[in-house]
């Protein structure tokens, strides 16, 4: 991106300040709008306005300075922002950086800082956006998700994905569980023109028929007992937007004729209505069955895979493309180390060997366990005999029996929390056998306090049996 073309907006209630940024801004070439509060501000971006940098002030009546970046970051997390702050405003400048503020000017300000503040915040920008895909491996999705590419096979599907997302067509992810099609999906969606539109996904396993029907269509009040009000689905919520639907071959056939017809005429009746609600909403979806087997045994309709599959991605097992493990593994220990507030653990030529060995039969979501699991316990030899077992096909002498996959949450933040916490309750349940529950040692392996131990085992009802 040319720097000096970019597109700034300017949050600021003093007229004074808006207008003197204006003019050295705009001396620069830069594009410049301004909005006299947070809530103008936000309200300019949902209106469809996407600056390329926000210039933030703090102290604003109604809405304050971090009350606007909260909601910038969890609308458009791809923007960087730029704090004003006042000099007596330090403590509310950190918790702005924590909040994801890219930098902030102390005002007053001389032109050379801002001018150096905003060549490094939208040189950073240009390199984590999607339109400079071949120069890196490893590229942003939103504040906690990335996608890497590095293999010829990934490189490909990358490619494809920047074609397709220009076009409206509907497209199925296919792969085996944990290969990354919800990433590409995302990867879809955020470079599509829809980028600035939500993208909603729907679990088609996770709920009943019924249910699955209010919640992708709405229902209208008295459509059924507790129906009092009348309640938009997924699709009118994402009007304009991108849905995924996640496990479409789990979808029960009642509601896959009616999806047949979202598809042909992008419209669809509410639960409990006759008139036709309709919506432009871009389709996704994703599977881990084998299609043309659920068609034969009438679990899915050939009508709808053949207006699904215009356009198919089919995402390589980890398996078949291991020479992306040893930058995933740096990868995921960069990402973890962060997210758990730890000081990464080194990747050794052993441990990539041993990881290239062995078959991911988790693909990339065991890898990334994997890595958390060596991040939490700390101890290479450890992990690496257990990965060893794994390969040989034993099950793990102290391995508890396997666990009935849970459903995951949707929503990104709670299915953060709740794999921190699946990591976490792993960790500590592995540390205590191999102690034989000695608690101290436990908590001296595991780098913690004793009592954030005890606390922990109390948490998640951890007991000796
Ligand atoms: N190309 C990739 N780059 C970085 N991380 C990835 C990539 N592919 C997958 N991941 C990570 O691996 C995990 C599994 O990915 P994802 O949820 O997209 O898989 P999936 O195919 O939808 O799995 P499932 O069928 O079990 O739903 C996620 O945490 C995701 O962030
Ligand atoms: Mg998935």
């Amino acid at each position: 991106m040319n720097t000096t073309q970019a597109d700034i907006l300017v949050v600021d209630d003093e007229p004074s300040m808006r207008r003197y940024l204006q003019t050295l801004l705009e001396v620069d070439s830069y594009h410049v709008t301004t909005a006299q509060n947070g809530v103008e501000a936000l309200r300019q971006l949902q209106n469809g306005h996407k600056p390329d940098l926000v210039l933030l002030d703090l102290l604003m009546p109604e809405l304050d300075g971090l009350q606007t970046l909260e909601r910038l970051r969890q609308t458009h997390p791809g923007i960087p922002v730029v704090m004003l702050s006042c000099v007596t405003d330090t403590r509310k400048v950190a918790q702005a950086i924590k909040l994801g503020a890219q930098d902030y000017l102390t005002k007053p300000f001389q032109k050379a800082e801002l001018d150096a503040v905003l060549t490094h915040c939208l040189s950073q920008r240009s390199k984590s956006s999607g339109e400079v895909a071949e120069t890196g491996e490893v590229e942003e999705l939103s504040d906690d998700q990335f996608f890497v590419a590095a293999s010829p096979a990934m490189r490909k599907i990358r490619a494809q994905v920047a074609q397709v997302a220009q076009v409206d067509v509907p497209v199925l992810m296919l792969g085996e569980s944990g290969t990354g099609k919800e990433v590409v999906a995302r990867l879809i969606h955020k470079l599509s023109p829809r980028a600035d539109r939500t993208l909603l996904k729907v679990n088609c396993a996770a709920l009943p028929a019924d249910l699955l029907e209010s919640e992708l269509f709405g229902y209208e009040a008295g459509a059924f007992t507790g129906a009092t009000r009348p309640k938009p689905g997924k699709f009118e919520l994402c009007d304009k937007g991108t849905i995924l639907l996640d496990e479409i071959g789990e979808m029960p056939p009642a509601l896959q004729a009616k999806l047949l017809h979202v598809l042909q005429d992008q419209q669809f009746s509410r639960l409990g209505s006759r008139s036709m609600v309709k919506v432009d909403v871009r389709i996704l979806a994703a599977t881990n069955i084998n299609i043309p087997e659920a068609i034969a045994s009438r679990k899915f309709r050939e009508d709808l895979y053949y207006r699904l599959n215009a356009f198919t991605i089919s995402i390589p097992p980890l398996r078949e493309r291991k020479e992306e493990i040893p930058l995933l593994l740096r990868h995921f220990m960069g990402l973890f180390a962060t997210r758990y507030g730890r000081t990464p653990l080194s990747v050794s030529p052993n441990l990539v060997e041993a990881c290239v060995k062995y078959r991911w039969p988790g693909n990339l979501r065991e890898l990334e366990n994997f890595v958390k699991r060596y991040l939490i316990l700390g101890d290479e030899s450890l992990v690496l005999s257990e990965l060893e077992s794994k390969r040989r096909g034993e099950p793990l002498l102290d391995e508890p029996a396997p666990e009935i996959p849970k459903e995951r949450p949707a929503d990104l933040k709670s299915l953060v929390r709740s794999l921190k916490d699946e990591a976490e309750c792993e960790a500590i349940s592995r540390t205590l056998r191999q102690t034989k529950w000695n608690r101290k040692e436990a908590a001296r392996l595991l780098n913690i306090s004793y009592k954030a131990l005890l606390y922990k085992i109390r948490q998640y009802n951890l007991d000796r049996s």
